[in-house]
């Protein structure tokens, strides 16, 4: 029964209600629903009196100089390092690194500034243990192991640290609260608390979040508004390869990328990722793409397999590349090649299974499928950049000189792009043999029929 001094909240997605019900109306998620007391702290937020308007010529930008966090990927994550007075989100799923990289990072940081770690999960002999493997130096880093958010909040105040670390948001809980550590409430009280004390005393916050199965934060719109900055540190946990990519920045811009592996003496920066994910080697259904994630454009392989059908609905599946965009790009082939595809099965992964969003990568996975349909290896050394219209065209792609750049960097020695009004080949020379194309059948001609 609800009564004024409890709410309903979704566990999933942190929406209120008033009553119980079985199904949260705003995630549609099953049995996600508690009923947490209300905490009358919620409704008189701290707002500081004493805070008054300031002409804006006055403000000095001081304060925002940054400090490096220790690992370039990070920085380029973060927008550039670490703004002191800033709270970062650090979501990722159990086992995934987050606090081998935040231990790291808090190592290296500690060399320089006063460094403040927060461990509610493990003790600190287990910290020890982690911090030993990783056979790295540190100077001002201290160590604190508890749960309790007023005694975090003290320590904070008493060692007044430049970067601090809450390990993680949903192990920590609120004395003055009657609900569980980890449920929404919780998170959002105590992310609230630690925000205003870092916003007051200037000090670098970084708050690690367990996410859901879905890939959300625990606990979660909610605590991504309180928050400057929300990365998400991704990968599976077979492959050693990880990723930290920024789906919040008020400091810098969003989908940026840092690329990492974890080896056994933890995560190390890998700097030249077009090295890991692509194999140069000329077999069919395979082609090389270069995509733009962030600010940095790599090579990654797109690979397809097209098999006849034997079921009434043809099996499509993606890794990597979204299964819409394959759809899109089989009927854009059906209709404007006449080539019936609803007969063959088609399975399309990227190499490594890297998430690509940068929609250039059509022309790659179009001619990867038709190579491997046709068993045909595309044209040797090529790479392939274009949006594929719906229409047939090759659509102009964003970023393409860092992107042909890149190419020459690899040393591929031919590569297709959209056809421009810019001279592109004069400002290359004979660095790479670039061929402009308007539509899917001159993609088509040059890049398969060659062989
Ligand atoms: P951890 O940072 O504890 O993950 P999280 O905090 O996200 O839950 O990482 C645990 C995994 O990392 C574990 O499977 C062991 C592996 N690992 C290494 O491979 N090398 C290392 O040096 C360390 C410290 C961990
Ligand atoms: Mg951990």
């Amino acid at each position: 029964m609800s009564s004024k001094f409890s709410t309903f909240i979704c566990q999933n997605c942190g929406s209120e209600t008033s009553q119980y019900f079985g199904k949260c109306l705003n995630c549609n998620e099953w049995n996600t629903i508690v009923e947490e007391r209300k905490s009358p702290r919620y409704k008189s937020a701290n707002i500081k009196e004493n805070k008054k308007s300031k002409l804006f010529n006055e403000i000095s930008s001081e304060k925002t100089a940054r400090f490096t966090s220790g690992f370039k990927e990070f920085d380029r994550v973060l927008g550039g390092g670490i703004v002191p007075g800033s709270v970062v989100l650090l979501g990722g799923e159990p086992g995934i690194g987050k606090s081998t990289i935040v231990l790291q990072t808090a190592g290296k940081i500690s060399l320089k500034e006063k460094v403040l770690y927060i461990t509610a999960e493990e003790s600190l002999e287990q910290v020890k243990i982690r911090w030993e493997r990783l056979n790295q130096n540190c100077i001002d880093l201290k160590i604190y192991a508890e749960t309790n958010l007023s005694l975090i909040l003290e320590e904070i105040k008493i060692v007044k640290p430049s970067f601090a670390i809450i390990d993680s948001i949903q192990a920590i809980h609120n004395d003055d609260m009657g609900s569980a550590p980890g449920s929404v409430s919780q998170v959002r009280a105590c992310s609230s608390d630690l925000q205003n004390l870092a916003k007051e005393n200037n000090i670098a916050l970084l708050i690690i979040g367990h996410v859901t199965k879905d890939g959300s934060l625990a606990g979660p719109k909610t605590l991504e508004h309180l928050v400057d900055v929300v990365i998400n540190f991704e990968g599976d946990k077979i492959s050693s390869h990880r990723l930290l990519r920024s789906v919040k920045n008020r400091f810098g811009s969003t989908f940026e990328i840092g690329i990492f592996e974890m080896l056994e003496k933890g995560l190390s920066e890998i700097k030249n990722p077009s090295s890991i994910f692509t194999n140069k080697e000329n077999i069919s259904g395979v082609t090389t793409i270069i995509t733009n994630e962030g600010s940095r454009p790599f090579a990654v392989d797109i690979q397809a397999l097209v098999n006849k059908t034997f079921y009434s609905n043809p099996r499509r599946t993606t890794t990597g590349i979204s299964i819409n965009r394959l759809h899109q790009i089989l009927a854009v082939i059906e209709k404007h090649l006449g080539i019936k595809l609803s007969q063959y099965d088609c399975y399309v992964a990227t190499g490594g299974g890297f998430e690509i969003n940068d929609p250039s990568s059509d022309l790659g996975v179009a001619l990867s499928i038709l190579s491997s349909l046709n068993n045909i290896p595309p044209i040797k050394n090529c790479s392939f950049i274009g949006e594929l219209g719906l229409s047939g065209q090759v659509r102009q792609s964003n970023n393409l000189r860092p992107k042909i750049e890149e190419a020459v960097r690899l040393g591929i020695k031919n590569i297709l792009v959209p056809r421009s009004k810019y001279d592109l080949q004069n400002n290359f020379e004979n660095l790479i043999e670039i061929k402009e194309i308007s539509n899917i059948s001159e993609a088509v001609d040059y890049a398969l029929a060659k062989n």
